[in-house]
């Protein structure tokens, strides 16, 4: 098969491989073989190779997917294949995006849990079937891959837009009942570069692998912001 690989920085280019076909192959064990056999300088990441950590996330013919979980019979075409970085992050070199500003909108969104209770009260407990806790049930599984903020056109377009995966990671604070900065996340998330800013194109539900649907927990922030500005909070 032959295997086109992105190579060098922002300014790179496509390296073609020749790889020999092997049952059950993923898109990882491809770029494994070429790193280990042809090319020991190639750059890529990956950690637990069974779907867990989200590391591998790689744009494969196109697509942005988990290389690890991706069976090259199911994307192969025409015996091709190409592998470049996952979009809307800066390369660093061959496979390796920098994902510091993706982790840096999650700080935006005011990604980070904010304790309501203090030492010495009592623990909080969220019943599993309340209303709140049933909304988020699929979000939070979210691993902070990348690939739905690689695969969203308005984060190409405004580079300032939060994305998917913060806004997810927004929406299931906001639903979070022991969390104290609900009014904060809602500022935060309702400006220009917000959860206004999504054009419902779905294609970060599309493409996540985990099935999740950051569409809908962004349509869940916009109802809430619209609640808080008409009950004037925001
Ligand atoms: S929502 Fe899905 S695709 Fe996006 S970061 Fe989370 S797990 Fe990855
Ligand atoms: S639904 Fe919104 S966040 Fe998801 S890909 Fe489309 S514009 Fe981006
Ligand atoms: S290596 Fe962990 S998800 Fe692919």
């Amino acid at each position: 098969m032959k295997v086109s690989v992105w190579k060098g920085g922002a300014e790179g280019a496509f390296q073609e491989f020749e790889v020999p076909r092997q049952p059950s192959q993923t898109v990882l064990d491809i770029v494994t073989y070429i790193q280990r056999t042809l090319d020991p300088t190639l750059a890529y990441r990956y950690a637990c190779r069974v779907g867990m950590c989200g590391s591998c996330a790689m744009t494969v013919n196109g697509a942005p997917r988990w290389t690890c979980r991706t069976h090259v019979d199911k994307v192969v075409r025409g015996e091709r294949l190409q592998i470049s970085p996952l979009k809307n992050l800066p390369v660093i070199r061959d496979l390796v995006t920098d994902m510091r500003e993706f982790f840096d909108k999650w700080a935006r969104a005011q990604g980070q849990f904010s304790g309501s209770r203090r030492r010495n009260d009592d623990f909080h407990t969220v019943k599993p079937r309340s209303p709140d806790r049933v909304q988020v049930d699929a979000a939070i599984e979210c691993i902070g891959c990348g690939v739905c903020y690689s695969a969203c056109d308005v984060v190409a377009w405004n580079p300032d837009y939060l994305g998917p995966a913060a806004l997810n990671r927004a929406w299931t604070l906001v639903k979070d009942e022991r969390d104290g900065a609900k009014l904060e996340r809602l500022r935060a998330v309702a400006g220009d570069a917000g959860c206004h800013s999504c054009h419902t194109h779905m294609s970060c539900t599309e493409r996540c692998p985990k099935q999740l649907s950051p569409t809908a927990s962004i349509a869940g922030l916009k109802r809430e912001v619209l609640k808080s500005l008409v009950r004037g909070e925001l």
